[in-house]
């Protein structure tokens, strides 16, 4: 069994001990069992998580990127390509951090997905953007901000960006309708907004998916929130808006209430129905509702995780499976989803330890009893460069 490079001995001894060995650079070897991106693949999908950039859950921590290397055939930046992170002002653009993911990636033989040209929220837009002078004519200024920024981002990357989550967000779940924030009021609609982003995406990264991508799940509480899904992808279905597909994101809850596994079964067929694509965006499990003993907690994170990946990949419309963080440690629910009894949580496919965990073995489970994704239907928008639909 060869380690992969930058793979220190404790992290090679590790990942031999969990035997995920496999890694997607050439000329690695490939040892029994295979790694989540060898399964996928096997099946026409693909398999990969969320990164930062810094020596955290990141590239720059060469135990992190080690593992990264032996699952994954494709990363997303966390946070590194969110505006906040690339805008430091409205006239300055830092690619630094989000340069750094996508070098590492394409250095390993992955692909990469961009998140996100537009996070329609008030919250996570940059703070200069709060307040913002758009002068006399604001509905051009505010026009131009957004398409400099989405054609800089994608011509930045041209070529190397397989799929873009183009707008991240903007239905609010307590009613479904359209959040709306200083560009898109300045616009003159959140509707506007949204279909001048994907228009101006399509024309800069011909080829590329874009992706529409929000956090609906299918526990109780979130009826309105996909309804207000279905109507944002209706209109822009009408309005003939070069949407690809939709960004399940998938940060699950494992809570006493059973998931709503007919609607979300219905909600899902309409989606596909209207043709478009479905991406697992951001794969995650909250554990707060779990005991906190961890043999009982992996397993039910493990045995929901494999009734949802089994429901989501029936469809074939669904060929990217990212999660958001392999390990525990570094996942963004330490922080904002801590549990109320102090435990780390425990939502991602290995723990702090870099120790596979039950949810892995779900994941696996699950990809190797998919179908097949058929082969044509892949080639579709990359050929084209057009939404299915269209
Ligand atoms: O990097 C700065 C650091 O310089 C600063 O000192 C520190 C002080 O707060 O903040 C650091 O930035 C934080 C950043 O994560 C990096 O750690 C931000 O405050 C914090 O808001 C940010 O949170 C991220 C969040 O999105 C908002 O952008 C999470 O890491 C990230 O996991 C989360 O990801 C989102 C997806 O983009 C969209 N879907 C939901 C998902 C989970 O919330």
């Amino acid at each position: 069994m060869i380690a992969p490079p930058h793979c220190d001995r404790r992290t090679a001894l590790r990942l031999a001990g969990t035997a995920v060995i496999g890694a997607m650079a050439p000329g690695l070897a490939r040892a029994a069992p295979p790694s989540l991106a060898q399964l996928a693949a096997a099946k026409g999908m693909r398999f990969g998580s969320a990164v930062a950039a810094h020596a955290g859950g990141g590239v720059a921590n060469p135990r992190y990127a080690a593992l990264m290397r032996a699952e994954c055939n494709i990363l997303v930046p966390e946070n590194e390509m969110k505006w906040q992170a690339l805008r430091p002002s409205a006239h300055a653009f830092n690619f630094g951090p989000a340069d750094a993911i996508v070098a590492f990636a394409e250095s390993s033989g992955m692909a990469v997905r961009g998140h996100n040209l537009l996070w329609n929220r008030p919250k996570w837009q940059p703070a200069w953007l709060e307040g913002y002078d758009f002068g006399v004519r604001p509905a051009s200024a505010a026009a131009d901000l957004l398409t400099t920024h989405i054609r800089t981002v994608c011509e930045h990357y041209h070529g190397r960006i397989t799929s873009f989550d183009v707008v991240n967000e903007t239905v609010l779940p307590e009613d479904g309708s359209l959040a709306r924030t200083a560009i898109s009021d300045a616009i003159g609609g959140t509707l506007d907004t949204v279909d001048l982003a994907f228009r101006t995406a399509r024309a800069a990264a011909p080829g590329v998916q874009l992706v529409y991508n929000d956090y609906m799940s299918w526990e109780p509480g979130n009826e309105a929130h996909r309804a207000g899904v279905l109507r944002l992808l209706e209109a822009l279905r009408k309005r003939g808006t070069p949407v690809d597909a939709l960004g399940v994101q998938s940060h699950l809850i494992a809570q006493g209430a059973a998931p709503q596994q007919r609607a979300w079964r219905d909600f899902i067929a309409a989606v596909v129905a209207m043709g478009y694509d479905l991406v697992i965006s951001e794969f995650d499990v909250r554990d707060r509702g779990l005991p906190r003993a961890i043999a009982a907690r992996d397993a039910g994170v493990a045995a929901l995780a494999r009734d949802y990946f089994d429901m989501m990949l029936s469809w074939p419309q669904c060929r990217d499976v990212l999660v958001w963080g392999l390990c525990d440690s570094f996942s963004w629910l330490q922080g904002f989803e801590p549990r109320s009894d102090g435990a780390p949580t425990r939502g991602c496919p290995y723990d702090g330890d870099y120790t596979a965990k039950p949810l892995r073995a779900a994941i696996a489970a699950a990809i190797t009893a998919a179908s097949p994704r058929p082969a044509d239907r892949l080639a579709d928008w990359a050929r084209t460069g057009q939404t299915i639909a269209s």
